[in-house]
Formats: structure tokens, C-alpha cells, sequence
């Protein structure tokens, strides 16, 4: 399997949000042709908008969809993984790639309902793959060579940047880079509201929040620099931001997050098991 997606024939079992999101991004950056994908949902309603919206082939039949393709890729939400596998897998060939973005499931739990020698990758993805932002990790079942994981982070590269890990950090990467989106909508939303507290007009405060936070970030990743050495240059002795970080420290922003993360890693322990 060649490291390039040129001609490959790619089926999405499951385009809802995220498995949507990366089937729209590879089709406009030209990385897969209507031609040769398609798509599967639940509902023949979806299935007939999405069909509509993208161009591309959708309907609800996973075994169909399967059928020929080179790499499927699994959007279904975690429970229903298993059941989809066990449905295509009689069609399947170690020829085929698997690409699974749920959360939780685990490589051998696909690989036992799959012919012997079939490849497998996991993903996980987050939502901000819909601007070419994303953050995706990826790693490796036990019948998956370079060449899959090459080609895998060559999909995911199109939506934002991509890491290797090893299969013993998803859950971790799940809760940090999967789920993080939210835990920074939230510090958004609340320094948007201080914003407003301290009488800036909404719009103008949401817009400081968010562009000082892509901002931070983008130092964070450009500089490689220690985020407290970062945080230290912007802290002057008896200043103001001392007097915000004794509040934050007094309010546990910091064990708060760390806490929320160790939360949502326990739970994608579980979320496969129902
Ligand atoms: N959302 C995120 O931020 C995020 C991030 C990383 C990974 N993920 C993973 O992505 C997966 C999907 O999550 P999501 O948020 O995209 O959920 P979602 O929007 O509910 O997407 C699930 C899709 O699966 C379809 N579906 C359900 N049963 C099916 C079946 N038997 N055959 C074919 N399609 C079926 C649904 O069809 P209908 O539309 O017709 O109901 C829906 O389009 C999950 O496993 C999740 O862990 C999500």
C-alpha cells in the first residue's frame, strides 16, 4: 500500500460529525476524488443530505460500502464498532486497511472480529480538524506496518498536525486532545465574561479571549519553549498578572484541569464496553 492516496478507494462507515468532517476535508483539498469514496450513516434521510452536501456516494449499507475499497474508514460512536466489524468483516482482506476514530475501542478488539492479517490503525482526531487545525494521534494494531501508519498520518495531515503514539497513550490522547476542545471553549467563554465584567463590549472581549489564546499556543508550538519560562516573561514583579495567578492558584485552575483530564481518560477506558 503506497503512501500516497492517488486512485485509493476510501469508505466512510459512519459520517457524522468527525468522520464527516475528515471526509470533507480530504475531498476539498483534492486528496480523494468523489469518484472513489463513499460514504455510510444510520438514517437514509442523512444519508440523502450528506450525499447531496458533499457529492459523494452515501447510503446505509456498511457491506456495500466496504466491498472494493482500500481503506475504511470506522466514524460510528464506540458502542457500535464492534457491530459494524462483525457485519463487513466476511468481506474484508488483508489488502483493506482499517482506520478507527472511536474513541476507547481498542486495535485487538477490531482485529478479533476481522479475518487474520487485516491492518488496523486508530485515530483520534478532534473537532478543530474542520478549520486544518486539528490534532491527531495515531497508532498501530498488531497487522499494521510503516507504510499503513504513513499513509494514515498522510490522510490526517490535511486536517492539522498529526503524532505517533503508541497504543497505550489513546485513551490519554482522548482525553487530552479529543475531548480538550471543550475544556478550552470553556476558559473562552469564562475570560469573554471577565471581559464583559470589566466593561469591554462582548464581541471585542470574546475576541481578545480567543486571539490571545491561539496566540499563547502558537508560541507554545513555534518556540518549543517551557509554558511556566513563557508565563514567567509576561509576569513583571508587583504587577497585575502576579494578582491574577494568586487567584487562579487559590481557585485550583491547575489541579482543576489535570483532574478533568484523569476523569475523561478513566472514562475512555470504558466507553467501548457500553
Ligand atoms: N466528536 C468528536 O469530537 C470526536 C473526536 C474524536 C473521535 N471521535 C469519535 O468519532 C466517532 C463518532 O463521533 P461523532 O461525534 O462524529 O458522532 P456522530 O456525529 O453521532 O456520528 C456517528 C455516525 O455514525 C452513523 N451510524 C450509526 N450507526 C451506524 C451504522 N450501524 N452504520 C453506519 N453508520 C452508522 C450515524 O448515522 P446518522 O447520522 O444517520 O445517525 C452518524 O452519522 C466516535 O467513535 C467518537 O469516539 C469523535
Amino acid at each position: 500500500m503506497a503512501n500516497d492516496l492517488t486512485g485509493k478507494k476510501v469508505a466512510f462507515l459512519g459520517a457524522g460529525k468527525m468522520g464527516g468532517i475528515i471526509l470533507q476535508a480530504l475531498l476539498n483539498n483534492g486528496l480523494l476524488s468523489a469518484k472513489s469514496t463513499c460514504a455510510t450513516v444510520a438514517h437514509e434521510e442523512r444519508a440523502k443530505a450528506l450525499s447531496a452536501k458533499l457529492n459523494v456516494k452515501v447510503g446505509t449499507n456498511n457491506v456495500k460500502a466496504a466491498q472494493g475499497a482500500d481503506i475504511i474508514v470506522i466514524g460510528v460512536k464506540p458502542q457500535v464498532v464492534e457491530d459494524v466489524i462483525r457485519e463487513i468483516s466476511e468481506h474484508i482482506t488483508p489488502k483493506q486497511m482499517i482506520v478507527s476514530v472511536a474513541a476507547s475501542v481498542p486495535t485487538a478488539m477490531i482485529e478479533k472480529n476481522l479475518p487474520p492479517n487485516v491492518p488496523v490503525i486508530r485515530a483520534m482526531p478532534n473537532t478543530p480538524c474542520l478549520l486544518g487545525v486539528g490534532m491527531t494521534a495515531v497508532c498501530k494494531g498488531k497487522h499494521a506496518n510503516a507504510e499503513h501508519v504513513a499513509l494514515t498520518c498522510h490522510m490526517f495531515d490535511v486536517v492539522g498536525r498529526t503524532v505517533v503514539v503508541d497504543e497505550k497513550h489513546m485513551d490519554a490522547v482522548t482525553a487530552l486532545s479529543a475531548s480538550g476542545p471543550a475544556y478550552i471553549y470553556i476558559i473562552l467563554e469564562s475570560l469573554a465574561e471577565a471581559g464583559v465584567k470589566v466593561g469591554l463590549p462582548r464581541d471585542i472581549a470574546t475576541l481578545l479571549a480567543a486571539q490571545t489564546t491561539l496566540g499563547a499556543a502558537k508560541v507554545v508550538l513555534e518556540t518549543g519553549d517551557h509554558p511556566a519560562l513563557l508565563k514567567d516573561a509576561v509576569t513583571t514583579p508587583a504587577g497585575c498578572t502576579i494578582d491574577a495567578i494568586m487567584e487562579l492558584e487559590e481557585g485550583k485552575l491547575r489541579v482543576t484541569l489535570i483532574k478533568a483530564v484523569v476523569k475523561a481518560a478513566q472514562r475512555a477506558k470504558e466507553l467501548a464496553y457500553g
